[in-house]
């Protein structure tokens, strides 16, 4: 049996934490998917923590070693860099990975506010031969992608409403350690925006969803957290936000469109959700139910019955797994991670697939946004967003 011809792409990843080992085990079974041309090789790997880089080499054994990222990015294996680190050091280090030469797989925020970001689209704009991309996996669900299809096909009608959000319970115990996620200095004013916000606007971006204003409402509740030693120390950052914005698109008049990103939400672990009502077509979908789909049809004079789907694996790139399986959360990482190896190796238009990455105009939107969010809820009034 001759195994298809693969393109390797040598990754390296700087910042070896919780999202560098998932990207990495996303590469390490990279047989799960099936068809493709080209695979990721985690040939490099850096962090400044001994530890975490001890811990990374089960998901990446081959993976060379460095404590200094400059290092890693003059290993001439390393093709593309995926960058998982706190928010503050985004933009030295994305900017030294563009002018390095390599494509850019960075996290969100991008950037740690509007001006950081700014740079780095700068940076980007400057190198059209470097593909860069920021990571968001779960429009990458099954069912998200099926919102996606029916939105940007036109069956919808028009637009009622957009709700999409990122709900966590993860700091509603107020002993919960503190970490640089719970301090401005390292996660930035947008607190929980900056964490979470770019997972509930990127697929409204991507189906053509504008926000004009918001009004925004920042909560903040647990104000201190004990540190490594029990002592309690100031915990600034935002824990919840809910976004009230007059939304456009592609078709007729303006909609009102809810963001919620929030750290305490109880009883949610990690819920990504986006509900759209419609004229004609409306259509809900949640990680809290990742295979199912409600979708409610419209048509005059006929009942409004909600439809309940069950959805197995339906990826966008097809894998081993059986279609009646279900798909989860590093599934849709490894599906992110293959759409960006799909546009490097054959660039937007060849893709296998459609859905790309999220593009650095996504983000810029995104900080937009959020920067808007902080002087309305700052003002207390709505605020333009430029
Ligand atoms: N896409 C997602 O679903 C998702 C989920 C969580 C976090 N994130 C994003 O991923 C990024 C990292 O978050 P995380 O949860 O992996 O954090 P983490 O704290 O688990 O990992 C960050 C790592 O960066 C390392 N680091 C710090 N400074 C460094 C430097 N100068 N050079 C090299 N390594 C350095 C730290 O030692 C740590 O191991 C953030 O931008 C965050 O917003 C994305």
């Amino acid at each position: 049996m001759t195994a298809r011809a693969q393109r390797t792409i040598g990754f390296g990843v700087i910042g070896c934490g919780l999202m560098g080992r998932e990207l990495a085990s996303a590469a390490a079974r990279w047989n799960h998917l099936v068809g493709l041309d080209f695979r990721p090789e985690f040939v490099a790997a850096c962090d400044t923590d001994p530890a975490t880089l001890d811990r990374f080499a089960a998901s990446a054994p081959t993976a060379r070693a460095y404590n200094r990222y400059q290092d890693l990015l003059n290993d001439p294996r390393v093709e593309a860099v995926y960058v998982a680190v706190p928010h503050d050091l985004h933009t030295e280090i994305y900017l030294a990975v563009l002018r390095a030469g390599k494509h850019l797989l960075g996290e969100k925020p991008f950037g740690i506010d509007l001006a950081a970001n700014a740079r780095i689209l700068d940076e980007a704009l400057a190198r059209p031969g470097q593909l860069v991309c920021c990571s968001s996996e779960f429009p990458f669900f099954p069912g998200a992608q099926m919102v996606f299809r029916a939105v940007r096909e036109g069956k919808a009608g028009r637009i009622l409403d957009v709700r999409s959000g990122l709900l966590h319970s993860s700091d509603m115990d107020p002993l919960k350690r503190i970490n640089w996620k719970r301090t401005v200095r390292h996660n930035g004013r947008y607190g929980c925006m900056g964490d979470l916000g770019m997972h509930a606007v990127h697929l409204p971006l991507r189906c053509g969803f504008r926000a004009l204003d918001v009004r925004a409402l920042l909560t903040k509740v647990h104000h201190h957290r004990p540190d490594h030693a029990g002592a309690m120390v100031p915990c600034d950052t935002w824990d919840n936000a809910v976004l009230a914005c007059s939304g456009i698109g592609p078709g007729d008049g303006e909609f009102p469109m809810l963001f919620e990103t929030k750290r305490l939400a109880p009883g949610h672990a990690n819920t990504w959700f986006i509900s759209i009502d419609a004229t004609e077509l409306s259509l809900r979908f949640s990680t809290r139910n990742p295979r199912t789909i409600e979708t409610l049809p419209y048509s005059p004079n006929s009942p409004q019955a909600r439809h309940v789907r069950d959805i197995g694996y339906e990826s966008a790139y097809p894998a081993v797994t059986g279609g009646i399986f279900e798909f989860g959360f590093p599934d849709a990482i490894q599906q992110m991670l293959a759409a960006f190896c799909d546009e490097l190796a054959h660039g937007r238009d060849g893709m296998r697939q459609p859905f790309y990455c999220a593009t650095p105009d996504e983000t810029s939107r995104s900080h937009a946004l959020f920067d808007a969010a902080l002087r309305s809820h700052e003002s207390r009034s709505v605020a333009c967003i430029a």
